[in-house]
């Protein structure tokens, strides 16, 4: 079969990191007898240097054209990097955030496993690692915080922000039913995040759920509040199967729930709507401390492209392939440096891509 897969390399360790997953993805495709055409599309910083905006029509058209999309990731120093001298919509970021709205992908799935061979690169105590832990995080990508109105202002000469958090009954519906499907596949439990005990749209999502759970009596439905949760994370993180939370709570718990699986290099993510076109990227950022220099771990990247195989092409041996695979290398003692424990083997981007394809 062919696929078209528009690819965005973005910025700062964006390039290295997809380069890995392309050369993983053709890999597969010399063994299955697929093949895997790409359309390099701009966004964020690279795309402002060369076009002068994060995300023109073009590329949003070529990316919706496309079968699926593999980004690496956007933006640069927030502090440092020129491009946060623009005004806000003209800023890496924000061409990331109009793809996702423009192509209606409001499902994040973020799947957080703790590998065996990962145990000794988690900061958690072996009592608590136990056997290991997989869960999902289930993060509503196109409401709340990030898409609500938002302004900057004088009130009686005293400088004042708002950013507005607002969800509507179908937007929950929609995410809830992707948490309970997904968990359905899994051990059908739901734990739903949110802040109810203060914000009305917490409120407003915990009882939308409560009623879309009605049509899924065989899942479990539990709630919990954000800040418990958090705490939760790092004190018993094998209690969860899929957590299910708006938008910016989700961006904050799935960084959490990276690094208790040993890295925030190590959690990939799937971004799906109602279509099979989907955007797949690591849940990381750009990394821009440390990009260039041959050291960032592409395994994310990778595994988001096994995703892709897995929801948007339906290949689901091509995607176990590249997972053990990448469970192989691991198992060999190879690491970057972010994975890094005693007794290992440092390997860079590189090495780790072409040890992966070996395993293949
Ligand atoms: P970050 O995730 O880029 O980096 C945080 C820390 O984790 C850094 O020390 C970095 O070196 C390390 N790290 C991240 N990915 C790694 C990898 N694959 N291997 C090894 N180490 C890795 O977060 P940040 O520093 O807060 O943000 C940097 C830029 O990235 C900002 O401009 C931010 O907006 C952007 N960002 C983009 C995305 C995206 O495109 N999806 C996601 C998050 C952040
Ligand atoms: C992520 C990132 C993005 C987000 C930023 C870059 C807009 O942190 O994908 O987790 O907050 O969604
Ligand atoms: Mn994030």
């Amino acid at each position: 079969m062919n696929y078209n897969i528009a690819v965005i390399p973005g910025d700062g360790i964006g390039p290295e990191i997809v380069e890995e997953a392309k050369k993983v993805l053709d890999a597969v495709g010399r063994k299955y007898n697929h093949v895997f055409h790409y359309t390099e599309v701009l966004m964020g910083g690279a795309s402002i240097d060369k076009t002068g905006v994060p995300l023109t029509e073009e590329a949003l058209a070529a990316a919706k054209k496309s079968d699926s999309i593999l980004l690496g990731a956007v933006g640069g120093n927030v502090s440092t990097s020129p491009w946060y001298i623009l005004p806000p919509a003209l800023r890496p970021e924000a061409g990331l955030l109009a793809l996702r709205k423009g192509l209606n992908l409001f499902a994040n799935i973020r799947p957080a496993i703790l590998f065996d061979e990962l145990k000794g690169a988690c900061p958690l105590k072996d009592e608590i690692i136990g056997n290991g832990f997989d869960f999902v995080v289930m993060r509503e990508l196109t409401g709340g915080l990030y898409f609500g109105e938002r302004k900057t202002e004088e009130v009686d000469g005293i400088r004042t922000a708002y950013d507005s958090l607002v969800y509507n009954e179908n937007e929950i519906k929609r995410i809830a039913r992707w948490a309970f499907d997904i968990a359905m596949k899994r051990n059908k439990r739901v734990c739903s995040v949110d802040k109810a005990n203060v914000l009305d749209s917490s409120r407003l999502w915990r009882q939308v759920v409560k009623e879309v759970a009605k049509d899924y009596p065989e899942v479990e439905l539990t709630d919990m509040l954000v800040d418990n949760c958090a705490m939760q994370l790092v004190k018993d993180p094998k209690q969860f199967d899929v957590i299910l939370t708006e938008n910016m709570f989700g961006d904050i718990l799935s960084d959490e729930a990276s690094m208790v699986t040993g890295s925030i290099g190590m959690l990939a993510s799937a971004s799906l709507g109602d279509t099979k076109l989907g955007l797949y990227e690591p849940s990381h950022g750009s990394a821009p401390d440390i990009a260039g220099e041959n050291k960032a771990n592409p395994i994310a990247t990778i595994l988001s492209a096994a995703m892709m195989l897995r929801y948007s092409f339906e290949l689901e041996e091509e995607a176990n392939a590249i997972e053990n695979g990448i469970k192989n290398v691991l198992k060999k003692g190879y690491r970057t440096v972010d994975i890094m424990s005693e007794g290992k083997t440092m390997v860079g981007t590189k090495e780790m891509g072409q040890f992966i394809i070996k395993e293949l």
